[in-house]
């Protein structure tokens, strides 16, 4: 296959400025992931940071057009838990977006990150004390109530500390996106938020709090959703709440991880959004939407080392990494691609292969059944659309020394996380 070929059918997984050099080289952020390789070893997330930077203002440029137009405030919010690392919650900061963070730790980050704690937004559904506490001594603009529990132990922790808290009320709308179980939240009867029914009484008991000010409606249905058919019905649902000042939409658009998947653009997203609020609720509301995957999942590769490969009735190409560094295969079945980074020009071509980690379960499999122009150990493999929820749930099984993250821009290439080494994984090792 030629190389522009080849670069247009990954074009919409790849990092936006991803290039096939004259060589057949594949290029992340302007540099040649081969050498990304030799310099930094493998396995290693590779993100081109101007990527990160273009949908983070797509983001915002969306949401000023159409709430300008219907005359609503807005604020994009980084969902951090698609990638929590200090470099990413500095870059969002500096692009001025605000941030969610789903526990304590999370908002330790942000903070480190240089996030003004008045732009954070504190989720969780079991939300402990000492959360609450970090939470309100940080001064977090909101809190996201998620529980009657609670709507009590913070009513208790601002009383404490004397101070009126802002919150938003969770809301299961009763309407999930079409996605895997396991991300799917808008379903009547979830761990998370209030049901519509309960969501009533929560308004009240929330109004009646001394310490806390009720200022809006939270929800968010599911995630990696490919169609957008489930906002409207959800924003209908949380419409019939009330008329607050402030929605939060939620997160959830998803991203293509293959050549086929041809999700709705930040556009599309943004546009059935904020329709649905103004059509069905009205206008002059605060409007917030939180991204997490979609603003950072196409920014990143991973970049592996092939180890064996082995013909038996498959041909199985051993990678060194796998579930450590990306478990999404593991839990959601999800698919990738993987092309070799010095024949990226060959991409669709050669035996079909599975892609396996190098952990000691047969699920390990990173990619299922993907063509591999002749690959041999030595080789370095790339998956993309592995910026989201992939460092994110990275862990040691098998003694596993946690990946690096490397931005790169315009042939720069910086670790911003360092990989782990076999003292960091005895660190916590007391005796
Ligand atoms: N807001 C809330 C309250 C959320 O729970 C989430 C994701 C988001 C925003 C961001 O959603 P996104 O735009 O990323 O779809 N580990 C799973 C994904 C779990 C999503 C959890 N919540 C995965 O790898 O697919």
């Amino acid at each position: 296959m030629a190389a522009t070929e080849a670069q247009s059918k990954l074009a919409h997984v790849l990092p936006l400025g991803s290039r096939i050099d004259a060589r057949g080289h594949l290029e992340v952020g302007g540099c040649d992931t081969v050498a990304l390789a030799r310099e930094f070893g493998t396995p290693a997330y590779v993100y081109a940071e101007d990527d990160l930077r273009s949908r983070a203002r797509a983001y915002v440029e969306a949401m000023r057009v159409r709430c300008d137009a219907a005359g609503h405030a807005f604020d994009v919010l980084f969902a951090s838990k698609a990638f929590p690392c200090t470099a990413a919650y500095r870059l969002f900061a500096a692009e001025g977006i605000a941030c969610d963070v789903a526990s304590g730790g999370e908002l330790a980050l942000a903070l480190r990150g240089g996030f003004d704690p008045a732009r954070i937004y504190l989720h969780g559904n079991a939300k402990s004390l000492a959360e609450l506490r970090e939470a309100l001594d940080a001064g977090v603009g909101h809190v996201v109530l998620d529980s009657f529990d609670d709507v009590e132990r913070l009513e208790r922790v601002a009383a404490e500390r004397g101070t009126r808290q802002a919150v938003l009320i969770r809301v299961t709308p009763g309407v999930a996106g079409r996605t895997h179980a396991s991300i799917s939240t808008g379903q009547a009867d979830s761990k998370f938020g209030f049901g519509m029914d309960d969501a009533r009484r929560a308004i009240e008991r929330v109004r009646a709090c001394d310490h806390l000010e009720l200022q809006g409606l939270h929800m968010h249905i599911g995630s990696q959703l490919l169609s957008l058919d489930a906002y409207r019905p959800a924003v209908e649902a949380i419409a019939t709440l009330g008329d607050f000042p402030v929605y939060n939409l939620g997160g959830g658009l998803g991203i293509a991880y293959t050549a086929e998947q041809q999700p709705p653009s930040i556009e599309e997203y943004v546009d059935v959004q904020v329709r649905a609020v103004t059509e069905l609720v009205g206008s002059g509301k605060r409007l917030l939407i939180e991204p997490g995957r979609s603003l950072v999942a196409n920014a990143c590769v991973t970049l592996y080392t092939v180890q064996t490969v082995k013909r038996n009735v498959s041909t199985w190409v051993g990678v060194d990494g796998g579930m450590s560094d990306n478990l999404r295969p593991m839990l959601y079945g999800s698919l990738y691609e993987a092309l070799l980074a010095d024949r990226a020009d060959r991409v669709g071509e050669g035996e079909r292969c599975h892609v396996t980690g190098k952990h000691c379960e047969s699920g390990d499999v990173i990619v299922h059944d993907v063509p591999l122009d002749d690959p041999r150990p030595g080789d370095v493999l790339v998956t993309p659309a592995t910026g989201a929820y992939g460092h994110a749930m990275a862990n040691n099984y098998n003694g596993i020394p946690r990946p690096p993250v490397i931005f790169c821009k315009d042939g720069d290439a910086r670790v911003v996380v360092r990989r782990e080494t076999y003292d960091d994984l005895a660190a916590r090792d007391v005796d």
